[in-house]
């Protein structure tokens, strides 16, 4: 296979990838490298900037999401990932391999083994049923019947699907079918899962679950997982890095907070005007250091602002901890308050 050296730390390094729809890509390609913008390619040549020069490390381990508006490149981006589009120009690295260069019989493989993708429309298959499903890509891997039965049911547990192993999708609703094709993905047991809007058709209360669980799922299994959404409140909640797209050009990408509270541009901080920050800020960020006297409640460093704050109608003091579970500071409702105010863009601190 094609290895190339990288760090080994890096599920997937995407470099100057550029895709450019249409009957003559590199024209349209010497154009945008000239600065034209998206539109400006689009009125001269009549091709369409899928992505435009984008560079991305993403790191083992972490769930790492992409957003942006609808039309801004996302899906062409992840598609890139498991090769169902080919740049006009780039390079695209993942596990430390060079995904352009493998033959037709190593994507294949790739695809089985390394990258699972998991759709927003379900993608799942309506003649079989849940378990069938969910044990579909260990079939087409050659798995024994016995076995790819015995691994689909641990997964459908897992998701909290035990009792709708016989059912057909189209018997469960949007959020159920959802988890099937989370257990599907999960099933085939690869080193990273690729999400695109994986949850946007779904029911806020259900969508809100299924973000708690891919957190806590991503956590006790340790996968990297690339998640496309276009709601920046989505993003903020799951995610451990953020890169926001725009006309295929990546805006910003850095840690939750970082973007919250240092947009790089007036686009980002037209998203960030209208988020819930509390949820973007980890307590980590604005608690006060040192030892206190010992609190009766207690969260760990990595909590959010929001997570802490019902904790303040009976409590004047929340205690914040390390890994271990020792006391390390403490965080006021006043403290918390202060720092969701002066993060406002245009108030307070500059
Ligand atoms: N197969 C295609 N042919 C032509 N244009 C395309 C094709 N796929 C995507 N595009 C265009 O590329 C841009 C990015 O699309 P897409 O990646 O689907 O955006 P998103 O997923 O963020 O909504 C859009 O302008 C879209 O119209
Ligand atoms: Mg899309």
């Amino acid at each position: 296979m094609h290895d190339v050296k990288t760090d080994t730390n890096l599920a997937i390094r995407m470099r100057g990838v550029t895709k450019i729809f249409g009957d003559d890509p590199q024209s349209a390609l010497a154009l945008l490298q000239k600065d034209k913008s998206k539109s400006e390619v689009q009125a001269e040549t009549g091709h369409v900037v899928g992505l435009d020069n984008v560079s991305l490390d993403i790191a083992r381990g972490q769930i790492f999401v992409v957003m942006g508006l609808s039309g801004s490149g996302k899906s062409t981006l992840i598609r890139h990932v498991n090769r169902l589009i080919d740049p006009t120009a780039g390079e695209i690295i993942v596990e430390g391999r060079d995904v352009l260069k493998m033959s037709l019989p190593d994507l294949r493989t790739y695809r089985r083994n390394t990258v699972a993708m998991v759709f927003q429309k379900f993608g799942l298959l309506p003649h079989r049923s849940v378990i069938d499903n969910v044990a579909y890509g260990l079939e087409v891997r050659g798995v024994s019947k016995a076995e790819r039965l015995e691994r689909a049911a641990k997964w459908i547990e897992t998701v909290g699907l035990s009792g709708y192993e016989q059912s057909r999708p189209r018997q469960l609703s949007g959020g159920q079918q959802q988890r099937v094709g989370l257990a599907r993905a999960l099933a085939l047991d690869t080193d990273i899962i690729l999400m695109d809007e994986a949850f946007s058709a779904l029911d806020p209360l259900i969508r809100s679950g299924m973000q708690d669980q891919l957190v806590d799922l991503q956590k006790s299994l340790g996968k990297t997982i690339l998640f496309i959404t276009h709601d920046f409140d989505e993003a903020l909640k799951i995610a451990d890095r953020i890169a926001v797209l725009k006309d295929g050009a990546v805006q910003q990408e850095g840690k939750p907070e970082d973007i919250v509270l240092k947009p790089a541009n007036e686009h980002i901080e037209e998203f960030v005007r209208e988020v819930n920050k509390a949820r973007a800020i980890h307590v980590r960020t604005i608690m006060e250091r040192g030892s206190f006297e010992d609190c009766e409640y207690k969260v760990p460093a990595d909590a959010r602002c929001e997570d802490v704050l019902p904790y303040f109608a009976e409590h004047q003091w929340v205690g914040v901890t390390d890994d271990d579970g020792k006391q390390i500071g403490r965080v006021t409702a006043k403290r918390i308050i202060g720092a969701l105010a002066r993060y406002t863009p245009g108030v307070g601190e500059s």
